[in-house]
């Protein structure tokens, strides 16, 4: 069972020009499983129609608080239906009415009649969004709870760039389902999450490096901000974007990662250690690129360090590392999980069908340093990243109690 499968969206549309990107948000939502009910506001019908979001698979559409309607209560039981009301694009008009308490349309009158978690993407002109009035209603949308996504800085649409661009679809969609976890027992917390490869460079054009993707880092570290954590992530190159609400520390090498460790990790509560550290970098670095010669050549290595044994004084409370494994699994991650002082490690085979590098999903057995065993089914990366966290803050809350005593 994944986290989005047949989660209620109400998906708000108001009238801007970040409308049609709506479109692709509720085809973002619908892909993951979920039921969607879209409330447009007359002023968003001028820039897409009803139609197109019935089209890509909404549920049923509510434009006109008073047109004919199959339900005459519709703008009180939708919101009793929906899981989240995702307003995208949020205009300064509906931010206005929503800080206001007015309700003369039907997403106006929704929102008000809503208790559920609320997140709105603003979309609008910089010279509006910078203006006093709409600062303040964010600000006190925001001390009541309500969540934004952006906005970014951007192109807008009188052709400047400036803050005030609709964050894209799959930002909104992420920060939606950090919204939807319904946990917040990392709340307060300070978590650190390194993914990726590290790439060790050998001259001013070439590296070495793994194949390791970043996902499973990148869920974990967006899974932990939907718990409530205050978040960093520290990560090799990848061709990811990073999550929302994260602190982002790119690094290239595997001492470029210890260094951010030591920085990010002093004071802080959990770590995950996803990232696929090389064990070696080539012993010189060449300024010059290196010359083809008639020769073989033999490369020099040497040890990178370790980083999770070298923490020191920054070792956070609780520590989660991952051991990839194509031989004797279990028993090679138990050694790691010991030599390395590990609280959990996860312990997976990438050569697993399905699972491998770059895949959505992945299959891991945890094992716990008091000797539990926990073998998880194979799931989607972010489902799976929710399960690790969940045991991480039992962990966590232990370590605390544990201590009081
Ligand atoms: N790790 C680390 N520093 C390194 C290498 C790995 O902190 N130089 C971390 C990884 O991020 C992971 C855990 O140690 O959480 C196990 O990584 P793995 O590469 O499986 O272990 P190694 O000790 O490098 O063993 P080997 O590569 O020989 O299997």
């Amino acid at each position: 069972m994944t986290l989005m499968k047949d989660k209620k969206i109400l998906l708000g549309v108001s009238g801007g020009i970040g409308a049609f990107k709506a479109c692709e948000l509720l085809r973002l939502f619908v892909k993951a499983g979920c039921t969607v009910r879209v409330i447009m506001t007359k002023s968003a019908a001028e820039f897409v129609t009803p139609l197109s979001f019935q089209s890509l698979g909404a549920e049923s559409v509510s434009v006109d608080m008073f047109g004919e309607k199959r339900d005459t209560l519709e703008h009180v039981s939708w919101a009793d239906w929906g899981d989240i009301l995702v307003i995208a694009p949020a205009t300064a008009n509906i931010i206005g009415k929503m800080a206001g308490g007015i309700a003369d349309d039907a997403l106006s009158t929704q929102f008000l009649a809503f208790y559920g978690p609320v997140l709105a993407a603003p979309a609008m002109n910089v010279k509006m969004f910078n203006n006093p009035t709409v600062q303040r209603n964010i600000r006190y949308l925001k001390s009541i709870g309500v969540n934004f996504a952006g906005p970014e800085t951007g192109h807008l649409a009188s052709l400047i760039t400036a803050a005030g661009r609709m964050t894209e679809p799959p930002g909104i969609f992420a920060a939606a389902r950090q919204r939807l976890i319904g946990k917040n027992t990392l709340a307060g917390k300070k978590v650190v999450v390194t993914a990726g490869p590290t790439k060790e460079p050998l001259d001013p054009v070439r590296y070495l490096s793994n194949h390791s993707s970043g996902k499973m880092g990148y869920a974990l570290a967006d899974a932990a901000a939907g718990f409530g954590a205050e978040v960093t992530l520290i990560s090799g190159p990848t061709d990811l974007t990073p999550p929302p609400s994260v602190t982002f520390a790119p690094v290239q090498s595997a001492v470029d990662m210890q260094k951010a460790l030591k920085r990010y990790c002093s004071k802080s509560d959990i770590l995950f250690m996803a990232a696929a550290v090389a064990d070696y970098r080539p012993a010189n670095y060449h300024k010059q690129k290196i010359k083809r010669s008639d020769e073989s050549m033999k490369l020099e290595l040497k040890q990178n360090p370790d980083l999770l044994k070298s923490l020191g004084d920054s070792r956070p409370k609780i520590v989660v590392g991952f051991a990839l494994e194509t031989e004797n699994l279990e028993s090679r991650a138990v050694e790691k999980l010991r030599d390395k002082k590990m609280d959990i490690i996860a312990a997976n085979d990438p050569t697993k069908e399905g699972v491998g590098f770059g895949s959505d999903f992945n299959q891991v057995t945890l094992l716990f340093k008091g000797g539990k065993r926990l073998k998880l089914e194979k799931m989607d990366k972010f489902d799976l990243a929710v399960r690790i966290i969940d045991e991480t803050s039992i962990l966590l809350e232990n370590h605390g109690s544990k201590r009081k005593k």
